[in-house]
């Protein structure tokens, strides 16, 4: 074993993490932009020093990257631990530092006295900014270890950081951006939903007060986890603050054996000096490069349609073929077949869990809706909530001991459900069994819609513990074992829209569904809240019907076209709807999508600053060459004119041309600025800090502009 370092530090091409070692136990020293040769680590350690405080420790105890009540921390420990003897006071001593290659370390510390060891991984990937931490607990002790909270690293940040903001939501309006100032005591959510949830999403920023979309000093934070967790900001009474997110264990849910560990789940984590987007684009190009497979980083997106607000449980072959006739007319490549097609499934009160094709429905099976849609030129997808069983099903008829529950306690409905138990092996049998027949039935669906419509709101099992974390590996387990048994096979995250959508969960899979809300105003505000974190590329994001029938708002076919165009494109409606007009603009829109993908599914993201009226944002590609900006007017201005769309991201220095290149025809009152500056020629300068004067539209308008760079 090697001699401890005094520090480890860990580089990107950008940043710098240095952990000191100084201490019994490893703590983040510092985090932000790459430290220059000449700033000696100790530099910082001296200018750190803090003296003796009146009423207090001579010494605080140390934020270390589990604070524990065994080094005297006061705020809220990292780790809290239970045995038949001391384990709650667990003091680790840092015995060995592990570094398989430059930009990742472990610290591997014991506790001998107590029989316990905890391990902080840490990797800094050098070119995407993002760091992933987690920890790894280990019990040594022949008694048994219960966990009750073991948290990924908790890492100390600057003081000069003041606002905080949450994403909180709800069904249909996920993502909802929430600022305040760090106070004082913890701002804690807690989520015990057994799913991520829609109310709470596991990711935080912090920024200082001058920061903003595209300047300023900002962190974001996300647990990769898709069950209980629970995430906190502290700022303690010396000043000092930290963040700290871990999985929320719940009574008894972990107990750990001699030689058994637990790893907690990984906490994502960047830094930016450059505002929020860039920041976002740190988390963007980390998805892409990093968690999502090697396939789908390659693969080219297929505009999907999805039959649910088409059809819902009205399962017709013959009108089925008719919409697939239809949808593949307008230039839709992959027909998902939603909810409705197995067993007993007309209705959301029955069939859940007997997943085979329901013959009365489907008399010759599958194959003629997927034999009609394959010669379309499109794949076929299917939908499937394989963690839910209905009690009218045949599945709990035969086996009603399958699902969770708590003895002696009534189970709450919820969408006629009740959820399987993952924690047995023959449910996990059974319903890989279920899915992989229908698979190996029909061998070209390419696609499985993953559903989860209920929280867990009994989460025992079996053996009648709490079992969330359990089933949460289950079902990551799970997937991996479909897939892995049918390459290439596609899945999509869904719960009830966005309420399972963390990196946890898109490491086994391609996409997220955003949101249950297909209304184009709603889901500018879910878009924008959901790529603080996540590219568009795996966002669906479908043009739903005339007037949404979630919140009975008329948008028209152009406004929602041009927000699902910067998802992964789909359409969700009944395209029998549509009028002539309403044809024509979405297959014209579907095309400029399919030009444009590779490019939008890539490109670097420019959020524009927030004003009421309008919500904009914009593209760039590497070389800045090329962009495709989007202004999203939502309400009516306060001014006769709106306020200038000012670029971001672009060369100052080069010229680029400017073309509207959506809606393909605009009405407008009189000749605007629009007729004046199309196909025209602007510096980046000009179009940055001057702005383009935006013209007068009927609230609800959006307007996309391309810029080509001038050779
Ligand atoms: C959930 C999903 C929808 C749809 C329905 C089907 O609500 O979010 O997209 O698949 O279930 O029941």
């Amino acid at each position: 074993m090697s001699a401890i370092p005094a520090f480890v530090r860990l580089d990107s091409t950008l940043l710098t993490m240095l952990f000191s070692c100084q201490q019994r136990s490893p703590s983040l020293l510092y985090f932000g932009p790459r430290l220059e040769a000449q700033t000696e680590h100790d530099m910082l350690v001296l200018l750190a020093t803090r003296q003796e405080v009146k009423c207090a420790m001579v010494v605080e105890a140390p934020i270390s990257l589990s604070p524990l009540l065994g080094e005297g921390f006061t705020g809220a420990p990292g780790l809290e631990l239970v045995n038949a003897e001391i384990a709650w006071s667990f003091g680790p001593q840092l015995i060995e530092v592990r570094q398989h290659h430059a930009n990742q370390v472990e610290f591997v510390s014991v506790d001998a006295l107590r029989g316990i060891e905890v391990t902080h991984s840490i990797d800094l990937d050098a070119t995407t900014h993002v760091c992933r931490a987690s920890t790894t607990l280990r019990n040594l002790n022949s008694q048994a270890l219960q966990v009750q909270y073991c948290a990924a690293p908790t890492f100390q940040l600057p003081d000069n950081l003041t606002k905080l903001v949450s994403f909180e939501g709800r069904w249909s309006n996920e993502f909802q951006r929430q600022s305040m100032a760090w106070q004082l005591g913890s701002f804690v959510r807690e989520n015990r939903k057994g799913k991520t949830s829609h109310d709470t999403f596991p990711g935080l920023l912090s920024h200082t007060p001058q920061c903003d979309e595209q300047q300023g000093e900002c962190y974001g934070f996300h647990l990769g986890w898709s069950g209980n967790h629970r995430l906190r900001a502290e700022l303690l009474a010396d000043g000092r603050r930290y963040v700290q997110f871990g999985e929320l264990l719940l009574p008894g849910e972990l107990t750990l054996q001699q030689g058994q560990s637990y790893q907690s789940p990984s906490l994502y984590a960047s830094y930016s000096n450059e505002g929020f987007s860039a920041l976002s684009r740190h988390f963007h190009r980390y998805v892409r490069q990093q968690l999502l497979s090697p396939a789908q980083q390659q693969k080219t997106r297929p505009v999907h349609y999805n039959t649910w607000e088409g059809i819902y449980f009205d399962h017709k072959v013959e009108t089925l073929k008719e919409l697939a006739d239809k949808v593949a007319e307008l230039g839709v490549e992959r027909f998902v077949l939603d909810d409705g097609w197995f067993k007993g499934r007309r209705g959301d009160k029955a069939g859940l869990g007997d997943w085979t094709v329901d013959s009365l429905v489907y008399p010759q099976g599958l194959t003629p809706l997927i034999e009609h849609v394959n010669q379309l030129g499109m794949e076929f997808g299917i939908w499937f909530e394989p963690e839910m069983v209905n009690p009218d099903s045949d599945l709990f008829r035969a086996h009603p001991d399958w699902v969770l529950s708590s003895a002696n306690n009534e189970q709450l409905r919820f969408r006629n459900q009740l959820v399987l138990d993952l924690t047995r092996d023959e449910v996990v049998e059974y319903l890989f069994n279920a899915i992989d027949a229908i698979l190996v039935a029909y061998p070209t669906i390419a696609y499985i819609k993953w559903d989860m419509n209920r929280d867990i709101n009994h989460a025992g099992n079996f053996a009648g513990k709490p079992a969330v974390h359990q089933q949460t590996l289950a079902l990551y387990k799970l997937i991996d074992r479909i897939k892995a048994k049918h390459p290439g096979l596609e899945i999509e995250s869904c719960s009830s829209g966005g309420a399972r959508v963390d990196y946890g969960v898109l490491a086994h899979t391609d996409r997220v569904w955003t949101s249950d809300s297909n209304d184009a105003l709603d889901r500018l505000m879910i878009q924008r809240g959901c790529s603080y974190f996540f590219p568009s590329s795996v966002m669906g994001a479908h043009v739903g019907p005339r007037d949404c029938h979630i919140t009975g708002r008329r948008v028209s076919i152009e406004m929602r076209a041009a927000v699902a165009m910067f998802g992964h494109m789909g359409i969700e409606m009944d395209p029998r709807e549509l009028s002539e007009h309403e044809f024509q603009t979405l297959q014209t829109a579907i095309a400029l999508h399919k030009q444009h993908r590779e490019f939008i599914h890539n490109a670097d993201l420019y959020r524009l600053a927030d004003d009421e009226y309008a919500i904009n944002f914009g593209l760039v590609n590497a070389d800045k060459s090329f962009a495709l900006f989007a202004y999203n007017s939502v309400r009516e201005t306060n001014r006769t004119t709106p306020n200038k769309l000012r670029f971001a991201g672009l060369d100052p220095q080069a010229t680029y041309q400017l073309n509207l290149v959506w809606p393909t025809q605009l009405k407008e009152y009189s000749s605007s600025v629009l007729t004046a500056v199309e196909g025209q020629l602007f510096t980046g300068q000009a179009l940055q800090q001057f702005g383009l004067q935006l013209p007068i539209t009927n609230p609800q308008t959006s307007l996309v502009f391309a810029l080509n760079k001038q050779r």
